[in-house]
């Protein structure tokens, strides 16, 4: 099987706590490699248009608050089925429920605060890729 590729972003919570050595420490022991990856503040439009189909969410305001809150790392991860290999290695969005190992149960602060963001298809993988990255970027 080709590899893949997937978006993640290591969030305002983990970048706060110099996480973010850690945190690639256990993505690159699963097999994915980090292909691109730069830090950066994401204004609130951004965060808008990225989180855009929560927009009708209770959570949505506040999700954008906290991920403006701080620095994020963003990043290209690429593998055998990146985008199933991540979701599993991140663990439940809520930590409370993330299996023992995962990143959100090892990390994270709340199901809000929690860690790390990848995409959750390759569909929308390509589409947050593109989001952060230009081709040029990534280096795989
Ligand atoms: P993420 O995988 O980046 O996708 C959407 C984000 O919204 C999620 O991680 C959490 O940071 C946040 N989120 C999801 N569900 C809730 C919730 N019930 N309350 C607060 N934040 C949430």
């Amino acid at each position: 099987m080709a590899p893949s590729r997937t978006l993640s972003i290591i969030k305002p919570d983990a970048t706060r706590r110099n996480l973010t050595g850690a945190i690639n420490a256990v993505l690159e022991e699963s097999g994915l490699r980090i292909v691109a990856q730069k830090r950066l503040r994401l204004t609130r439009e951004q965060a808008e248009v990225f989180y855009a189909v929560h927009r009708a969410r209770p959570f949505f305001k506040d999700l954008v608050a906290f991920m403006t809150s701080g620095p994020v790392v963003v990043q290209v991860l690429e593998g055998e089925d990146a985008v199933e290999r991540n979701r599993a290695i991140m663990g439940a969005t809520d930590p409370a429920k993330a299996a023992p190992e995962t990143i959100r149960a090892r990390f994270a602060e709340s199901i809000e605060a929690n860690s790390v963001h990848g995409s959750d298809s390759p569909e929308n993988a390509a589409s947050e890729i593109s989001f952060f990255f230009t081709p040029a970027e990534i280096v795989g």
